[in-house]
């Protein structure tokens, strides 16, 4: 790997994931979330000349690190398009997904990306910087009662109430524009540690900037409808609430995590759950990479 590539992301669990992907070397393989290419590059490691690789990504930056391999198709696309994309490459069906979820390295030290309260960049955080809304858009457009459900469901955030009604009232005086405007307001609101605060509002903006969690259920959904029986799912989360539709969904087939029975009363099952426990990253991975401290990885095979 070039120290380029290094510098974009370093791969978290990646010899664990490409066992868990036990790879056909003529297999069609999906990285879901190509980023600095780590993963896909130790895919290909593992398959011969009639293998194939697909890999996605909505972000146009992740297109440096592309490897020239004419066994990789990339589409620069978001995830939750899954099934639509494959199919329009010939991919009917396929042998193995892999999703390493959230942000890479280079997103969150760039700037003007705007996903890090350690700069004072604009407030963005688009993955696809060419749609949808941005942080700033949602903090001046979106109710107060809006900005709390963000605040307090994909932030866990406790006072969400009072810094969502802060919000309203500080942009009428000045819309929020920047990422300091952002941490202004949390200064006069926040409670307890203010990195731990900060972290839990840029995690609930980032999550509704990019519609995170509709878009891994739409994967989730589509991977169960593409893999061929026995393909392999593996998905890495970095917080609870993926995690816990990973876990569900590979356990129930839907993501409240109930059970549903045939008409003679058996169980229907999509997976074959490999990972009662998710694979956590081990101590030499740790001291090398702080980032891998919350990566959990859940693996299930296709009935
Ligand atoms: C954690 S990084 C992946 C790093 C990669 N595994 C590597 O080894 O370099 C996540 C990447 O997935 C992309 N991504 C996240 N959500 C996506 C989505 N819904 N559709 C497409 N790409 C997405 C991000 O733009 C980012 O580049």
């Amino acid at each position: 790997m070039s120290s380029e590539q290094n510098n974009y992301h370093v791969p978290v669990l990646l010899h664990e994931c490409v066992e868990a992907l036990n790879i056909l070397p003529d297999g069609v393989y999906v990285d879901t979330t190509f980023g600095g290419g780590g993963h896909s590059r130790e895919i290909l490691k593992h398959l011969s000349a009639k293998g194939k690789l697909i890999a996605f990504d909505q972000d146009a930056d992740a297109k440096q690190n592309l490897p020239s391999d004419e066994r990789l198709v990339f589409i620069p696309q978001n995830f939750r398009h899954l099934q639509r994309f494959l199919r329009a490459e010939g991919f009917a069906k396929v042998d193995g997904i892999l999703a390493d979820l959230g942000v890479s390295s280079f997103q969150f030290d760039t700037a003007e990306r705007g996903f890090s309260y350690r700069f004072d960049g604009a407030l963005d955080m688009r993955m696809n910087v060419n749609s949808g809304r941005t942080a700033a858009d949602i903090l001046n457009q979106e109710s107060a009662a809006t900005l709390q459900q963000i605040f307090g469901e994909y932030g866990e955030v406790r006072n969400a109430k009072t810094l969502a009604e802060k919000i309203a009232e500080v942009r009428f005086q000045k819309p929020f524009k920047t990422i300091s405007d952002l941490l202004n307001v949390c200064e006069v609101v926040m409670k307890g540690d203010k990195h731990r605060y900060w972290a839990q509002v840029f995690q609930a903006l980032r999550i509704e900037v990019n519609d995170e969690l509709s878009a891994l259920k739409d994967l989730l959904e589509q991977s169960a409808k593409v893999l061929n029986p026995n393909g392999i799912l593996a998905v890495i989360t970095f917080h609870s609430l993926e995690d816990r539709l990973v876990k569900n969904f590979m356990k129930t087939g839907n993501f409240e995590g109930e059970h549903i029975k045939d008409d003679f009363g058996n169980i229907e099952r999509l997976f074959n759950v490999k990972t009662k426990k998710p694979i956590e990253a081990n101590a030499q991975e740790l001291k090398q990479n702080s980032r891998a401290r919350s990566a959990k990885l859940r693996v299930a095979i296709k009935r």
